[in-house]
């Protein structure tokens, strides 16, 4: 980790064991997933224990635990996708892409993986690629969608 940038997030806690997420996200950034060495490190400069930061890191759905795709395509579905037809556009996405929803492509560009909620129910059937949000998404959508993100 950056440590310039950690002490940065330090800096805005009282408590060093509440810059936790942030600093997870950073070691994710950097690694493109959070190492046990991360965990080990973490532990040691905010005070916990290795297992109660791997508690963290496994409980939210955005920290990857092993090495990935380069980007992540996350498909929701939770009620109001499903209902609105996530499970066809999921289909669609692992038959493109050859992989099982979970899998990353043989080539590293993607991982494909389902989420519960994204939050953005009102354009149910959601998917989310970093930062951007995409619905509601048909299967047939999905062509257009993955040349998109294969072009940058
Ligand atoms: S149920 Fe899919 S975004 Fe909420």
């Amino acid at each position: 980790m950056k440590e310039e940038t950690v002490q940065q997030i330090l800096s805005r806690y009282a408590h060093r064991r509440s810059a936790l997420l942030p600093l997870l996200h950073l070691c994710q950034e950097e690694a493109g997933y959070v190492t046990p060495e991360a965990i080990g490190q973490l532990g040691e400069r905010l005070g916990l224990s290795p297992t109660q930061v791997a508690e963290v890191a496994t409980f939210y759905d955005m920290f990857r635990l092993k090495p990935g795709g380069r980007r992540e395509i996350w498909v929701c579905h939770n009620l109001s996708c499903s209902l609105l037809g996530a499970e066809e556009v999921v289909r669609r996405l692992e038959e493109r892409l050859g992989v099982k929803a979970g899998e990353t492509t043989p080539d590293g560009a993607f991982t494909l993986r389902r989420f519960e909620c994204l939050a953005a129910c009102e354009i149910a059937p959601v998917i989310q690629v970093g930062p951007d949000y995409y619905g509601p998404v048909r299967p047939e959508d999905i062509d257009a969608l993955l040349e998109r993100l294969r072009n940058g």
